[in-house]
């Protein structure tokens, strides 16, 4: 591994910590750190936002992971998911427990997304390329926390780790060309919607339409210091 801070590139800081509009900013929002050990790159834990507490997940989130994973309505246009078994659950969470950190191409970084109540989701991001310094961001959540802006307020910290943290240039999302409530959200978050490759992937057995959703690193940081 030669990758220092910020992860992915050497040749510049992974924001302009100096800009007073940006230390403003730091001031008031969630600000993730980051750790590198050498061999792998996470953020600084606990991320904290506003109304949530981000980390990595532990097996004590099974039962609250279990609760959503089951729902037939969480699981609609995921592809090749079904609502899960507890036992299909456990094993999902031993594999998410694994990923607290980005040590190579391809790794896949989840956290749980917590309030008091307990975990309420999880937001991945998705390695996807070293040299084009590109990510895939990802996310789940129990509906009975839906419609308040949690995910969103989640997701944003994932960006915002991935861009001035872990140094990446572009982050996109896909999803199923009829998942209404997430291709809102990307465009809530300031994603441009890129593409919709017409009857792309066999879903269910049926050809579907695939969304494509991306931002890029100047982007997102225009975004946040003008808002
Ligand atoms: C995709 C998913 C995370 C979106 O959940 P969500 O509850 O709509 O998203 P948020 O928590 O950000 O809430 C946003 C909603 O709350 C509203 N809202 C209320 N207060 C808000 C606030 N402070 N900030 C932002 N939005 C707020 C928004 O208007 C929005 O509603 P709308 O979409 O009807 O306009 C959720 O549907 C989900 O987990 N689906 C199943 C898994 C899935 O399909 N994942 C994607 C695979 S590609």
């Amino acid at each position: 591994m030669t990758y220092g801070h910020a992860a992915l590139t050497n040749d510049r800081p992974p924001a302009n910590l100096n800009h007073p509009r940006e230390a403003k900013r730091r001031e008031s929002e969630h600000s993730p750190t980051s750790t590198y050990d050498g061999t792998m790159f996470q953020p600084t834990y606990p991320i904290r936002t506003a109304r949530l507490t981000l980390r990595p997940v532990t097996l004590d989130d099974l039962e609250d992971v279990y609760a959503y994973q089951r729902r037939p309505d969480v699981v609609r246009w995921m592809l090749g998911a079904g609502p899960r078994t507890r036992e299909q659950s456990k094993a999902s969470v031993i594999a998410m427990t694994g990923e607290d950190a980005l040590r190579e191409e391809g790794d896949c970084l989840t956290l749980a997304v917590t309030v008091d109540a307990g975990v309420i989701g999880t937001v991945e991001l998705v390695w996807r390329s070293r040299s084009d310094r590109t990510a895939e961001i990802g996310y789940v959540f129990n509906p009975e926390h839906g419609g308040r802006g949690l995910a969103t307020e989640a997701a944003t910290a994932l960006l915002d780790w991935g861009f001035n943290e872990f140094g990446l240039h572009r982050i996109y999302a896909r999803c199923h060309g009829r998942n209404d409530a997430s291709a809102r959200l990307m465009a809530r978050l300031g994603m441009r919607q890129e593409a919709r490759h017409i009857e792309s992937y066999l879903f269910n057995g049926e050809w579907a339409d695939q969304l494509v959703f991306a931002v890029l690193a100047r982007e997102w940081r225009s975004r946040t210091l003008s808002s």
